[in-house]
């Protein structure tokens, strides 16, 4: 599968079949190369209810006739919308037709904001264990440190993991390098980085730094093959 990132969380995958979103945001973020009128998706994955990671998964969804995955509220929350849903909850697995998607925890806030100010509450945060093919990606979703990405790194053959190093919002780069020895992945990628000027991070710098696996510091628009 081809596996791009794009600003902020925003990860595609193309595999044989699907094309797959991670936490499409792209209208308000000015490092996303994607344009939410042409991008293509079949499946929508969502760590949390945040605006910087639900971004443009109404109007994408709608136009794409996408399946929206998501924690129960927050699914719920968007099938109130129109959206095709299918609901989860942490520690949770799923054999869709496009993989298996099993939620872990992450420490972090969920809420959706309206236009109009009103706050939607939207359920846990989480992380996003994704398996295709006999390859395991781990979306770690926006979060703070905790001790049990090791059991998570134990408990499962991870080959790509993408890491918030922002700082401020989620763990920084010297907490997420401790995570990314921790969930022992073969490839770790920074992410959530750089689109506002309180997480501005030197991605080249974490993954020079990585100690277990590669760090890959990928360019926006830039392609891996798994
Ligand atoms: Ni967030
Ligand atoms: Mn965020």
């Amino acid at each position: 599968m081809e596996i791009s990132y794009h600003g902020h969380s925003v990860v595609k995958m193309k595999t044989d079949t699907h094309t797959i979103l991670i936490d499409p945001f792209i209208t308000g973020n000015e490092l996303c190369d994607l344009n939410p009128d042409t991008v293509e998706a079949d499946v929508i994955l969502l760590t949390h209810g945040h605006n910087d990671h639900v971004g443009d998964t109404v109007e994408i969804a709608k136009r794409n006739d996408a399946l929206v995955v998501a924690l129960n509220e927050l699914a719920v929350y968007l099938g109130s919308k129109g959206l095709k849903t299918h609901p989860m909850n942490i520690g949770g697995k799923y054999d869709f037709d496009f993989g298996r998607v099993k939620y872990t925890h992450a420490f972090h806030g969920s809420s959706y904001e309206e236009e109009d100010g009103t706050f939607v509450y939207t359920g846990m945060p989480g992380g996003i264990l994704l398996t295709i093919d006999d390859k395991t990606i781990y979306h770690v979703g926006d979060t703070s440190l905790f001790s049990d990405l090791k059991m998570i790194g134990e408990m499962n053959n991870i080959d790509l993991a993408f890491v918030p190093i922002g700082d401020n919002f989620t763990m920084g780069p010297e907490d997420a390098l401790i995570a990314a020895d921790w969930i022992n992945a073969k490839i770790v990628v920074p992410v959530h980085y750089n689109t506002f000027p309180v997480i501005k991070q030197d991605p080249d710098d974490f993954a020079a730094k990585v100690k277990t696996g590669e760090g890959k510091a990928m360019k926006v628009g830039e392609v891996l093959k798994l």
